[in-house]
């Protein structure tokens, strides 16, 4: 399936302007009903308006340095995905904060943090975010490929996180393939693995920090029992950190490029069923992981 862009152009990537209904009534402690899970998705949350919104502004910085009219299309219909996916998560966040859990010191973090990034070189920026849209699509990878990562969390989330990963997943090239123009060589190579040096560092260590900085916040920094099922699922099964750590070595490849990674069969079906809806229902489709197997 390929979208027509606003330029007429096939990019295959689909802005789906779809709005979640964040209500008050959604449970606080959403995955598998354990607050240390929970806030590993919700620390990954709240970095994303800030984040994304770097993304946006490091890529575009260098779309008059495109000719190729098929890049510029996808450049265009990518930021058209990040900018909806930084507006949802704006309202996850809201509720959030809506619960009480008090995210003031990550959210400051997040805003210093990018502030700081925004004054490096403009091309150390485009790295910095090709590294973490490979990181994102590894993310992205798991959650569309093992329904092991969604099955314990409510069915709402599991419709957002899934409609996200979706759509990294289309768009996963496309700041690689601007940096690509603007960026080639051996210095090229440099720049982009020193980049995810730093970006690797930010997302297994910092993510990981603000989950336990909510724990403290909600006062169960010492449920060990969470902690132990939290362990289990970023390390053991699924595994989603341990995923992450051994497809970072891979951008490392001096040939690597993000479409060269196979996502499987699965994300075809993903995208056949997120349409564009106003009111967005809980959709958790099990079907699609037993039909194949
Ligand atoms: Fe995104
Ligand atoms: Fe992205």
């Amino acid at each position: 399936m390929a979208s027509d862009s606003a330029s007429g152009v096939s990019t295959g990537i689909i802005p789906r302007n779809i709005h979640f209904e964040f209500e008050e009534n959604l449970p606080l402690d959403w995955h598998s009903n354990d607050p240390a899970i929970t806030h590993l998705y919700d620390a990954l949350s709240l970095t994303f308006p800030e984040g994304e919104k770097f993304f946006v502004d490091s890529v575009r910085h260098y779309a008059d340095r495109i000719d190729d009219p098929e890049l510029k299309a996808r450049v265009d219909d990518f930021i058209k995905q990040e900018s909806i996916h930084a507006r949802e998560h704006r309202s996850y966040n809201r509720l959030l904060a809506a619960h009480g859990v008090d995210t003031s010191f990550v959210d400051w973090l997040m805003n210093h943090g990018v502030a700081f990034m925004r004054k490096t070189p403009k091309k150390f920026q485009l790295a910095v975010t090709c590294a973490d849209e490979h990181l994102t699509a590894l993310f992205a990878e798991a959650i569309l490929s093992d329904p092991r990562i969604m099955k314990d969390a409510h069915p709402f989330y599991q419709d957002l996180w899934r409609w996200h990963a979706m759509e990294e997943e289309e768009h996963k090239s496309v700041a690689y393939d601007v940096y690509q123009t603007v960026s080639g060589g051996v210095g090229g190579y440099l720049l982009r693995v020193s980049a995810m040096l730093f970006v690797a560092q930010d997302i297994l260590i910092g993510i990981p920090l603000m989950q336990i900085h909510l724990m403290r916040k909600r006062g169960q920094l010492f449920n060990m029992k969470s902690w132990g099922r939290a362990f289990r699922h970023m390390w053991v099964a699924p595994g989603i950190w341990r995923r992450l750590c051994v497809g970072i070595l891979d951008y490392y490849r001096p040939g690597f490029h993000p479409s060269q990674r196979d996502p499987g069969p699965e994300v075809v079906k993903w995208r056949n069923l997120y349409v564009e809806t106003k009111k967005r229902e809980a959709m958790t489709h099990p079907q699609l992981f037993a039909a194949d197997g």
